[in-house]
C-alpha cells in the first residue's frame, strides 16, 4: 500500500513531498529560492475576509439561488498588459451578468480569470520547430513565448513581474467595481462599438432599456444608486489556476485572527485537469488553504475518484468551498456528466457545478490555428444544462476563456469568424478565446437555459 500524503498533517510546504507535475525546472535553484523568499515579504493581494465572502456567495450558487460567471484570458501576458484590455474584459463580464440576472432573476457571482492567470500546464515538456527542440512555453510568469533558448529558459524573476502586474490589475478592477464604472445606471454605456453591428448588441440594448426603465421607476420610489449600494457598484473577485506552487506557497499567509491559511494571490484558485490526480502536489497544497477552490473535471475522471477528491478538498462538506468545473467536449458531456452528478448527489456532497465549454472543444483549423468552433461551445453548454435538468440539479455556472477585445480566435458566432479570418486578429498567448460579441451571444444562450431551469423548478414545486 502506498502512503497517502493527503491523510498526513498539512503544512504550507507539505506539497514538496508529493508528486508535482507541470512545474518548471529552473536552472538556478538558488535564484528561485531567493525570489520566493522575496515574494513572502510582499503584501498579500487579497484578504481572508474577501475569500470567505466569495465562499458565502458560492454557497448560494451551490444551493441553487445564484449563478457563477467566471471568465477571462486563457493566459494573461506581460505584452497585453494595458488598462483598456482590463476594462474591456471587465465590461463584457458586466454585460453578461446583466443579461443573466435580467432573464433568470438570479444574482450572478462575478469572478475574473484575471490578475494572476499566468502559469500554463502543457501537454508536452518541449516544443519542436524546424528540427529544433526547446522547453514549452509555460506562461509569462515562467518563461517567454518567443522560440529562442534564452526566452524559453524558466526565469524566476518573472514571478515578481507577475505579482506586480496582478497587483496593478487587481487595483484597477477594484476601482472599476466600486468607483462608479459598474453603476447600474451606466448599463447602456457598457456596450462596445464593434459589438454594435452584432444582432446580440441590439438585444442587449433592449435589455439595457428595460433596466433603465426599472431604475427610473425605483428612483421615483426613493431607491437610487445613492441609497442602494448594490446599484452603485458590484462585487468582483479574481481567480487563476494554482499551478506554479512555489509562487502560490510564497503568497500563502496565516490569518492572524483565525490561524487559517489563505492563498492571498487570488480569491479563488482552481486545480487543472492535468494536476488533479490523487497524490498530486497541487491537491496536497490546496487542501490546506481556506480559499474557495475549483476542480477541473475532464473525461478521465471517474465518480469514485471524484468523491475521494471531494473528501480530501472539502472534508467538512462546506457549501461554496468546491466548484467542479466540467470540461468534456460537446460530444462527451452527456455521456460523462450524469454519472458524476448522480454520485455527488447520492453522497450528499455540496458542490457548485460549473461548465467549461472551452477546453474539450479545441481543434486545429485547416490554416493550422488552434481554434474552437463556437457552435460546439454552445452545444456543450446546452448538454450541460440538459443533464442538470434531467438530474434535478442546478447548472450553477460557466467558466469561459474570453476577452473584451475584437479578436478572431474561435470560429463562428453571429458575426461569423471564418477559418480564413483566424489570422486577422489571433492574439492569444495560449488557447483561443471568445471575443466580446461571442461572449454576449453565449450570455443570451445561458439566459435562455437558466430561464428554462427556473421554470422547471416552479413546475416541480407546484
Ligand atoms: C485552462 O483552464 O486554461 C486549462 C488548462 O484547463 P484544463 O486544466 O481544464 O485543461
Ligand atoms: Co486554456
Amino acid at each position: 500500500m502506498t502512503r497517502n500524503i493527503h491523510s498526513e498533517r498539512w503544512a504550507p510546504d507539505s506539497w514538496r513531498n508529493a508528486e508535482a507535475r507541470q512545474l518548471p525546472t529552473y536552472p538556478d535553484t538558488a535564484a528561485r529560492d531567493a525570489v520566493e523568499a522575496e515574494l513572502r515579504s510582499f503584501p498579500p493581494l487579497v484578504f481572508a475576509g474577501e475569500a470567505r465572502d466569495l465562499k458565502r456567495h458560492l454557497s448560494e450558487v451551490a444551493a441553487g439561488r445564484a449563478f457563477l460567471l467566471q471568465g477571462g484570458d486563457c493566459a494573461e501576458s506581460f505584452a497585453e498588459f494595458h488598462p483598456n484590455n482590463i476594462r474591456d474584459t471587465f465590461r463584457v463580464l458586466l454585460q453578461m451578468a446583466v443579461v443573466l440576472t435580467f432573464a433568470s432573476k438570479l444574482p450572478v457571482v462575478k469572478v475574473g480569470r484575471m490578475a494572476g492567470q499566468f502559469a500554463k500546464p502543457r501537454s508536452a515538456d518541449t516544443e519542436e520547430q524546424d528540427g529544433v527542440s526547446l522547453p514549452s512555453y509555460r506562461g509569462d510568469n515562467v518563461n517567454d513565448i518567443a522560440f529562442t533558448p534564452e526566452s524559453r529558459t524558466p526565469d524566476p524573476e518573472r514571478m515578481k513581474r507577475g505579482y506586480m502586474q496582478s497587483a496593478a490589475t487587481l487595483n484597477l478592477l477594484r476601482a472599476f467595481a466600486q468607483g462608479g464604472y459598474a453603476n447600474l445606471g451606466q448599463v447602456h454605456k457598457w456596450n462596445l462599438d464593434f459589438v454594435g453591428r452584432s444582432p446580440w448588441a441590439k438585444k442587449y440594448a433592449q435589455v439595457a432599456e428595460r433596466i433603465g426603465e426599472a431604475l427610473s421607476f425605483m428612483e421615483a420610489c426613493g431607491l437610487s444608486p445613492e441609497t442602494v449600494p448594490q446599484l452603485k457598484g458590484t462585487e468582483f473577485y479574481t481567480s487563476h489556476e494554482a499551478l506554479l506552487l512555489g509562487y502560490e506557497a510564497a503568497m500563502t499567509r496565516q490569518d492572524s485572527l483565525t490561524g487559517d491559511w489563505v492563498d492571498t494571490s487570488a480569491h479563488m484558485l482552481w486545480i487543472g485537469d492535468r494536476t488533479r490526480f490523487e497524490g498530486s502536489a497541487h491537491i496536497e497544497f490546496l487542501r490546506g488553504v481556506i480559499n474557495p477552490l475549483g476542480l477541473k473535471a475532464g473525461p478521465s475522471l471517474e465518480p469514485d475518484a471524484l468523491l475521494r477528491l471531494i473528501d480530501i478538498l472539502n472534508p467538512s462538506n462546506e457549501a461554496g468551498r468546491l466548484t467542479i468545473i466540467t470540461r468534456f467536449g460537446h460530444d462527451k458531456v452527456e455521456a460523462h456528466l450524469p454519472k458524476l452528478v448522480r454520485a455527488v448527489k447520492r453522497e450528499g456532497r455540496n458542490v457548485v457545478w460549473s461548465c467549461d465549454p472551452m477546453h474539450g472543444n479545441t481543434v486545429k483549423s485547416a490554416s493550422g490555428f488552434k481554434t474552437r468552433p463556437f457552435d460546439r461551445i454552445l452545444a456543450e453548454v446546452k448538454g450541460f444544462f440538459a443533464v442538470h435538468r434531467a438530474e434535478g440539479t442546478h447548472a450553477g455556472g460557466i467558466h469561459a476563456e474570453m476577452t473584451g477585445q475584437n479578436v478572431t480566435e474561435c470560429t463562428g458566432g453571429a458575426m461569423a469568424v471564418t477559418d480564413e479570418a483566424l489570422a486577422d486578429r489571433y492574439h492569444t498567448h495560449c488557447d483561443p478565446r471568445l471575443n466580446a460579441g461571442q461572449s454576449l451571444e453565449l450570455a443570451f444562450l445561458l439566459a435562455e437555459e437558466l430561464k428554462a431551469e427556473m421554470k422547471q423548478r416552479e413546475q416541480r414545486a407546484a
